[in-house]
């Protein structure tokens, strides 16, 4: 499974795949300080989302994509027609 059960997941599943796909946020094993700047940068993107599920939804994705884990095993194919 690529995205881990656990709070914040649907949140990321329903507000951050529309414009583009899960590639640049799953696969970039980001820092903590690299995800406090993808927090500002995209945060204005989802603004009907509360702070509350804002802080979950980042803390999820700092939690389980980052530089001390593995990148998910995506197939090729997936990332050759993946939007990036
Ligand atoms: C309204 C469209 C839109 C939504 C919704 C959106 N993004 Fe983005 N995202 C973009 C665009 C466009 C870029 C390309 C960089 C830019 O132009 O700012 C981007 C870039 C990114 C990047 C790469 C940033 C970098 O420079 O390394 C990440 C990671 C990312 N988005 C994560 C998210 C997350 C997490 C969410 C949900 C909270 C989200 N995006 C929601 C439009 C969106």
């Amino acid at each position: 499974m690529i995205f881990p059960t656990g709070p914040g997941r649907d949140l990321v599943l329903n507000n951050c795949l529309s414009c583009h796909g899960i590639v640049r946020i799953v696969t970039m094993q980001r820092t903590q300080n690299q995800w406090q700047y993808v927090k500002r940068i995209m945060r204005p993107r989802v603004s009907p989302l509360s702070d509350a599920d804002a802080n979950s939804l980042f803390a999820y994705l700092a939690a389980h994509f980052n530089d001390a884990k593995p990148v998910p095993p995506l197939p090729a194919w997936f990332l050759d027609m993946s939007p990036w």
